[in-house]
């Protein structure tokens, strides 16, 4: 049996600055991770990462903090945006002074660039390859503590014994074995769930497996029903479009050559919210302005020297896609999923309500994006809150004894493993995942109303009952069983989705990413609360509305930009 006492599940951001923190602090941490480290998704985020350092604007964590509940349309929490935005100057230095390369103003300063929503250019970025850059920084680090990675070994269930977690069964993909992994405290850093969708900006890794473990192990999700629609993804591939471009004055332009973001954003333009740009973007071309079912990112004005120096990946990207060199031609672009504000209920210090468990990053809902999350947010997140959460369970590692090992747990997930594997007729995982991709994005996309979401609640039921009853895995084999691995994703997946779903057709309100075309207004007297999700037994998630919104210094207002 392998025993540590912090284990964080995830190797992405939110996974390495935990396991940092938690080493720093003396603690035995480990990393278990699907994947190595450096490949994770937070690889992908590109254009930057939020700090008030007012290097290029007078700038504060106070506004930073209004800012970020104005974009969460005041369903964020209020005291933990606060805690955020007055650590993130302070992260963002941490990073610094451990070799993270960001990109400089002329006078060597960190450079800022401008994003969607905020009052000051605050997100710091290294070109647009700033996930990368701040993933590589943190995997020295790990190295540096010796750090111990189960690399490839992926987390199947969470293991609670006497009421608090201790531990994690694993299986290793290597030889096909379970593991159980003991440890008196938990991190979940296993990222989003945008994979639930057809077209994502997510790497094939994000598929809810934190969200999802921690749901059946009683923890509710929360929020789950907002999801973001990035609004500049590659038409070709749903491959992201760094803001960043809009940030260093990019503009979106319709089939009548039109700048028309100041149609709905008079202030902000291209750099409103993203709910408010995907939704005016989507308008756009359901209302036959679109450009082949699409709108243009046209970043040709730019100049070819300033597409080099800060934007070279997504001009790569384009050009692999496409055929076209956003030096020379605008890019066609369409909102798709990108971020998942919902996940793991969590307090501000990443603690679930089963102590010794916690969750950071994308799987975890604090909450700090509300209904919609400003650009450069996620990062500062994984930071923040991936250190916070170590800090919290460091300090509450010493108030307990040892841990029961779950060798029930362990036995149970080897016996339901054994009858997936038993199994020889019945669906394929990918059939079932097809019909849950179908379904979200044809029902829960950025415009929702009742029978849509009334019909893909119903068919990811369907989903949820075919899945429970006869998945099969084809390849029994014990290395590298890509084929149960995948199983396992799309049944973590399944219920990310079904969350969603069913979250979004009971809140009758639209809110952020939340458009309901039936109730198209934000109705706070019946709806500024969150939204968890528990699991039941062959049953739909029940809902509860108990957990109110913190609110400390900003009252709920008209939102416009
Ligand atoms: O557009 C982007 O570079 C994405 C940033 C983010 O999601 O925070």
């Amino acid at each position: 049996m392998i025993k540590h006492d912090v284990v964080v599940i995830g190797g992405g951001l939110a996974g390495m600055r935990a396991a940092v923190e938690a080493a720093e602090r003396g603690a035995d941490v480990a990393i278990v991770s699907k994947m190595h480290p450096v490949r994770s998704h937070s690889g992908a985020a590109q254009g930057g990462i939020n700090a008030a350092l007012g290097n290029r604007e007078e700038d504060s964590p106070a506004s930073h903090t209004f800012d970020t509940v104005k974009g969460s349309d005041y369903l964020g929490d209020q005291d933990a945006i606060a805690a955020m935005c007055e650590d993130a100057p302070k992260q963002i230095i941490w990073l610094e002074h451990r070799g993270c390369i960001f990109s400089r103003l002329p006078d060597g300063r960190i450079a800022q660039r401008p994003f969607g929503g905020a009052g000051a250019p605050r997100t710091c970025y290294s070109a647009d390859v700033t996930g990368l850059v701040i993933l590589h920084t943190l995997w020295e680090q790990l190295e540096r503590f010796g750090v111990k990675v189960y690399e490839e070994y992926f987390c199947t269930a969470l293991a609670i014994e006497d009421g608090i977690g201790s531990g994690v069964v694993a299986y290793n993909m290597r030889n096909g074995e379970l593991e159980l992994i003991t440890a008196k405290a938990t991190i979940f850093a296993t990222g989003g769930a945008g994979r639930m969708y057809a077209k994502t900006t997510n790497g094939y890794a994000s598929t809810a497996d934190g969200m999802s473990i921690a749901y059946k192990a009683g923890i509710p999700l929360m929020d789950m029903e907002f999801m973001q629609f990035h609004p500049t993804t590659l038409k070709e591939n749903g491959v992201l479009m760094t803001e960043g471009a809009r940030g260093e004055g990019a503009y979106l332009l319709n089939s009548e050559g039109e700048r028309f973001m100041f149609k709905y954003a008079p202030n902000k333009g291209e750099l409103a919210s993203r709910d408010v740009v995907s939704r005016a973007e989507w308008t756009e071309i359901l209302e036959g302005r679109g450009v082949d079912g699409c709108v243009l990112l046209d970043m040709r004005h730019l100049g070819r020297e300033k597409i080099l120096e800060r934007l070279p990946q997504i001009r790569e990207l384009a050009l692999d896609a496409t055929g076209k060199d956003a030096i020379d031609d605008p890019i066609p672009i369409l909102p798709g999923a990108h971020y998942t504000m919902g996940g793991i209920e969590t307090d501000k210090f990443g603690a679930t309500r089963v102590p010794g468990v916690y969750a950071a990053g994308e799987c975890a809902c604090v909450s700090v994006h509300g209904s919609n999350r400003l650009g450069g947010n996620s990062l500062l997140d994984t930071i923040v809150f991936g250190a916070r959460a170590a800090a919290h369970a460091v300090d509450y590692i010493k108030s307990i004894g040892e841990v029961r090992p779950s060798t029930r747990t362990l036995q149970s997930e080897k016996d339901r493993i054994a009858a997936l594997l038993a199994r020889s007729k019945g669906t394929r995982a990918p059939i079932l995942r097809r019909k849950m991709n179908e379904t979200m994005s044809a029902n829960t996309f950025i415009f929702r109303n009742e029978k849509d979401l009334a019909s893909g609640v119903a068919e990811l039921e369907a989903v949820r009952k075919e899945f429970d009853e006869s998945a099969i895995v084809m390849d029994k084999s014990k290395t590298f069983n890509t084929d149960l691995v995948s199983t396992f994703e799309t049944d973590f997946l399944i219920d990310a989705a079904l969350c969603l779903a069913k979250g979004a057709l009971e809140r009758k309100e639209s809110r952020g990413a939340q458009a309901r075309t039936d109730y198209p207004e934000r109705d706070d007297a019946n709806w500024l609360k969150h939204t968890l999700a528990f699991r039941q037994e062959n049953a739909l998630p029940r809902l509860d509305y108990s957990r109110a919104v913190k609110i400390t210094d900003f009252k709920p207002e008209v939102r416009s930009y």
